[in-house]
């Protein structure tokens, strides 16, 4: 397994280009199940998750091509199974968001439950209910989802979610585009990869409208078609070298910035001291003459806090000066991080679903283990303030989720290098097998 070798103490200073979203580039890609024509995807991050959901489409029996300008083409028209096994669904959760799409264009699916993760239980327990309301048959069996719905397919309804949910939202948007009648999605993600899906649905033909808005009214149509979409660019990318380049006092520039995506976040640093410039093109972070404060925080689903900037906050509060609270609402165990940076000498308690920080003067280099992909680069940024050597173990998850990270830290000055432990699998998925008819397409 690979580690990250990160030499700290060093500010910050220099221009990073964001790659896009991961969490938009999952589900987009996987809406190309929903029809038989190519969908043509671009600005695809280099990532292990996108590759995964590539080797998922792949297995089913999609045609996956990946060129070399970030532009990924899935062919959908002639799958050969419509079962997602555990062997990929565990190794990422969004795996799950190939049920609804799968179910409504060919009547059944099959998906392996993700099962816990190290931020939570995390259950998907809205989504089967959506689609049941839908009139799909849902059952379990040897942790495997099974479902079905008569030739008819699926039919709309009024969907009310308990809870706010990304996943669940997409998976029940993925499945209405091609149901009969109107879907309503209440209570819906307001996401910006929410909103980034919808406008490749209808690119592909797709009759939605509330994207961005709590509720999202679907009308079914009878097929969709092939689309080119480029993906919106990572937020939480892009909050977390803001982040880095505050924590270790230091500037930077991020090309390919929507401040639109990002407000909560900017005004959080803005209340940290950060002085911020807004560009048509990007977004400026100049810490050098401020002394950071220490911020109060809550994580909400959007337009509140993101829950995948905390740890980043928990770092950056705990080199800054002042006491502060952090409070987790959106993950029950997303905290792990704490222990890692207790390790290398900062000040934080947890009572609960809140870190108390009381900010110290700087950190010391620790070897340290990564846990889930936010913590491990609130560990990155840990190893960047701090004094001396950190050693990363367990990267893997930051693979996940940050395009070429120690390269676009590098190029900021950091003194950031991989030791390549085992030699890493390249996994671009192939064609194979037999068809499946559609039912609507
Ligand atoms: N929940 C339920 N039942 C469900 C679905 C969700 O109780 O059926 C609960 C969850 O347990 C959690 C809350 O609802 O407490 C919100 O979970 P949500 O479903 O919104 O999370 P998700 O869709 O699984 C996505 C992102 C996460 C991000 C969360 C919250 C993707 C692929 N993942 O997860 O991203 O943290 O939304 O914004 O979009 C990451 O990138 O590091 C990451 C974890």
């Amino acid at each position: 397994m690979d580690k990250l070798l990160v030499n700290g103490g060093c500010p910050l200073d220099g221009e990073v280009q964001l790659s896009g979203s991961k969490n938009a580039t999952l589900p987009i890609l996987i809406a190309s199940l929903l029809c038989a024509e190519p969908l043509q995807v671009r600005n695809v991050p280099h990532l292990r998750d996108i590759t995964t959901a590539l080797k998922l489409l792949g297995h089913l029996g999609a045609r996956v091509e990946f060129n070399e300008d970030l532009t990924v083409e899935v062919d959908s028209g002639d799958l050969h199974t419509l079962r997602a096994p555990y062997e990929l669904v565990k190794t990422m959760r969004a795996s799950i968001l190939v049920l609804g799409p799968l179910l409504t264009r060919f009547g059944e699916a099959e998906v392996s439950l993700p099962g816990g993760c190290a931020i939570g239980s995390r259950p998907v327990d809205l989504h089967i209910r959506g689609l049941r309301e839908m009139g799909a048959q849902v059952s379990i069996e040897n942790g495997y989802i099974k479902a079905s719905v008569g030739r008819g397919g699926l039919n709309g309804a009024r969907i009310l979610f308990d809870t706010v949910t990304v996943t669940g939202t997409e998976n029940l948007l993925m499945a209405a585009v091609l149901a009969r009648g109107i879907t309503v999605l209440e209570n819906a993600a307001r996401e910006p990869e929410v909103v980034d899906l919808a406008r490749c649905l209808i690119a592909m033909g797709g009759a939605i409208e509330g994207a961005g808005t709590d509720v999202i009214t679907v009308t079914g149509v009878d097929a969709l078609h092939g689309a080119c979409h480029t993906v919106i660019s990572d937020r939480i990318e892009a909050g977390t070298y803001l982040l880095a380049a505050a924590a270790t006092r230091g500037r930077i520039r991020l090309t390919g910035y929507d401040p639109q995506h990002g407000d909560v976040v900017l005004e959080k640093l803005r209340e940290a001291g950060a002085i911020l410039s807004i560009d048509p093109r990007g977004v400026t972070l100049d810490m050098r003459k401020t002394q950071p404060q220490a911020v109060n925080l809550t994580t909400a689903p959007f337009p509140g806090f993101p829950t995948d900037m905390q740890a980043q906050f928990v770092l950056f509060n705990a080199v800054a000066n002042g006491s502060s609270t952090v409070t987790e609402t959106v993950f029950e165990n997303r905290f792990m991080h704490v222990h890692e940076l207790q390790r290398m000498g900062a000040d934080i308690h947890l009572r609960g679903n809140t870190a108390l920080i009381q900010g110290v003067t700087g950190l010391s280099g620790a070897q340290v283990m990564a846990t889930d992909l936010r913590a491990s680069a609130c560990l990155v940024l840990a190893g960047l303030v701090a004094e001396g050597e950190t050693m990363i173990d367990r990267i893997y998850h930051i693979d996940r989720g940050y395009d070429r990270i120690e390269e676009k830290l590098s190029q900021c000055g950091a003194s950031i290098r991989r030791i390549p432990g085992w030699p890493a699998t390249s996994v671009i998925p192939s064609r194979e097998g037999a068809s499946v008819s559609p039912l609507q397409s």
